[in-house]
This record gives C-alpha cells, structure tokens and sequence, in this order.
C-alpha cells in the first residue's frame, strides 16, 4: 500500500484527542464497519469498557439481525453525510435512544479513509417530549371538556334570558294594556305601535336587533295615562287649558313610572318624548329635529297615524289615506320627514294593512 493510502497514526490520534473532550458519543470507524476509535462517553453510553470494543465490527454490539442489517446498509454510504435517529443496545440489554451524524473523515495528505459517527443521547428529550405530548392531549381534552360545559352553560343561560324576556314582555304588556284600556277599547293599539314603529325602524336601515328594541319599548308609550283622571282622557270635547297641561303630563309620568334599568332606557325616552314635534312645537321639553330621539320620532308618527284611523269619543275613525295625507303632510314640521318617508313607503307596501290586518 503507497505511503499516502495508510492511516497516518498523528492525524487519527489528534482526532481521537479532539473527541475524547466531546460531551457527546463519538467513533472512529473504517470501511469495513471495524470500529478504530471510541470516545469515553461513548463507551459509557454503551455501558463497556471502550477497550472491549474498538477492533470490533460495529454489528458485534446489536443482537437484532435487522439492526445489523440496517448498520450494513449504512456502511454501503460510507462516504456519504447522513443524520439520523438509532438506538443504541446497551451491555445490560437495555436500549438508548440517539441523535446520531456520521460523515467521512477528511484529512488532505493523510490518507484516512474512516467515518466519524457522533452520538447523543435523547433520552432526557424523548422524556421530555412524552411529557409535553401528555400535557398536550391532557389539555385538549380539558379544553374539550370546557367548551361542552360552557356550550351546556350557554344554552341554560340563553334559556333563562328567553324566559325572562318573555315574563319582561308579559309584565309589559300587562302595564300598557291596564293604562291603555281607560281610553282605548282594547290593547290593540300598543300592539299594532310595537310592530309599526319596529317596520319603521327596519326600513330606515336599523340593524334586526335595534329595530326589535324600538318596536317593544314603544308598548309604555302611554303609561303615563294611568295618572290623568277619566274625565280628562274620555272628555268628547275641547280640552281646557289645565286639562290639556293634565293630558300632557302623561310623558313626563310615563318616564317616571317605568323602571330606571338597562333594558326599559329606550321605553323612558319614548313615554317623554313620543309628543315632540320636529319643529320645536312638541311637549314636554320643546325639542327640536334630532335632538329628540330617533325611537320617539318614530313612535310619534306611528301613534298618530293609529289614533287618527281609530275610532275615539271625540271623533270617527278616519279613511287610512286620509290619515297617510296628514301625516305627509306634517312632515318637517310635526314629524321627522325621513320617518314620514319610511313609513308612507311602508303604506305604500301595503305593510302597515298588513300589520293591522294581522293584529285585528
Ligand atoms: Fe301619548
């Protein structure tokens, strides 16, 4: 063999220095799959003396025939880089799981034709990594279990607000249907307002929700009635001064009556000042334009609308397009002009015989 083809044994024992300060598992193999060098921690991790191995071909440390397979398959890549995971098979049986990169060993003007294979051990990380998967699928399935409680909560408490939004509704009506029935015949009125006033609000573009909100606040409208004696609300003819200011005064009772909570804000707004007028010449406050809320605007044209088609002591019911005319006609002056547009648009549909029909 010529000079350059032999190990120089310089080059392979500064190699082999060079990896017994390694903190990891390192050998030096030959073509043959001889082992020439193993470092300490390497011998450590195969749990043998190193004495006891190097000379050996590597497949002598494997009892599994596939294991030795595999090592003769990758020696056939001798010259090749290659990364992998293995198990190495330690002296008392057990096995150890290894991060492991081999590649030739380069040494220009040596002529070393060997491979150096590193190993580390993983053991420490496999545990690791069980255990961050354990977590994980514990997790999981708390997190699971966690959306079927919320999504059990949910639906109790969607059912509870159903109900008590309907009991809500139930105590509304009753309140309006009580102070309504001293000058109307029936609750028919408020009920026909609440679905009128909420057509209005959806045809001017409110969102479903805002609209339905409209619609049911605008029941009390009138509670404020309960307090304005008989003689004044069933009076067929000409108010006087003071029974007038009486009459009137059932926006700013009405306001007072109704609870001072969240879901009855809109109501309070209403009963005040469902009697404003666009122009200023309303009660009980003389508001002007948009300074009175949309949700009165609304309620106002509607209400009128409906006392002016329905029969009361003091008048006939009139003809609706009667009634459409006048309030067209107080557009800009009595009546916010976009709610006038709405609603005539809604006659026009024919919407609000629709409602009134349904309701008769
Ligand atoms: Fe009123």
């Amino acid at each position: 063999m010529p000079q350059a083809q032999r190990p120089q044994p310089d080059a392979l024992e500064r190699i082999t220095e060079a990896l017994d300060a390694l903190q990891c598992g390192a050998s030096v193999v030959d073509r043959s799959g001889k082992m020439v060098f193993i470092n300490r921690r390497l011998a450590k991790m195969y749990g043998r003396p190193r004495e006891q191995m190097i000379g050996r071909h590597i497949a002598e440390m494997y009892s599994d025939e596939q294991v030795r397979q595999q090592l003769g398959r990758m020696l056939e890549h001798f010259d090749d880089e290659v990364e992998g995971e293995f198990i190495i098979e330690r002296a008392d049986g057990s096995h150890l799981p290894i991060a492991t990169a081999a590649r030739p060993l380069r040494d220009d003007g040596a002529g070393l034709d060997l491979r150096i294979v590193t190993m580390i051990d993983v053991t420490r990380l496999k545990e690791m990594s069980d255990e961050v998967n354990r977590l994980n699928d514990m997790v999981i399935a708390q997190a699971l279990d966690l959306k079927r409680h919320s999504e059990v909560l949910e639906q109790k408490v969607r059912e509870r607000t159903a109900e008590l939004r309907e009991a809500n509704m139930a105590s509304i009506y009753m309140l309006a249907v009580a102070s309504e029935a001293r000058d109307e015949d029936t609750g028919a009125h408020v009920r026909r307002l609440q679905r009128y006033a909420q057509a209005v609000a959806e045809r001017m573009g409110l969102p479903a929700t805002e609209a339905e909100e409209i619609g049911y606040s605008a029941i009390l409208h009138d509670v404020g009635k309960i307090h304005v004696p008989d003689a004044v609300l069933k009076k067929p003819g000409k108010l006087t001064d003071t029974e007038r200011e009486q009459m009137q005064r059932h926006t700013v009772i009405g306001e007072a009556i109704i609870a001072d909570d969240a879901f009855f804000a809109m109501s309070r707004q209403i009963a005040r000042h469902h009697h404003e007028n666009w122009d200023g010449s309303g009660y009980p406050d003389g508001l002007t334009g948009d300074t009175i809320e949309l949700p009165a605007r609304i309620v106002h044209v509607v209400d009128v609308f409906d006392a002016l088609v329905s029969p009361r002591v003091y008048k006939d019911p009139w003809p609706p397009d009667r009634a459409i005319d006048a309030i067209r006609h107080g557009a800009g002056t009595q009546f916010d002009p976009a709610v006038v547009e709405a609603f005539v648009a809604l006659c026009k549909a024919g919407e609000i015989k629709r409602i009134a029909d349904e309701l008769a």
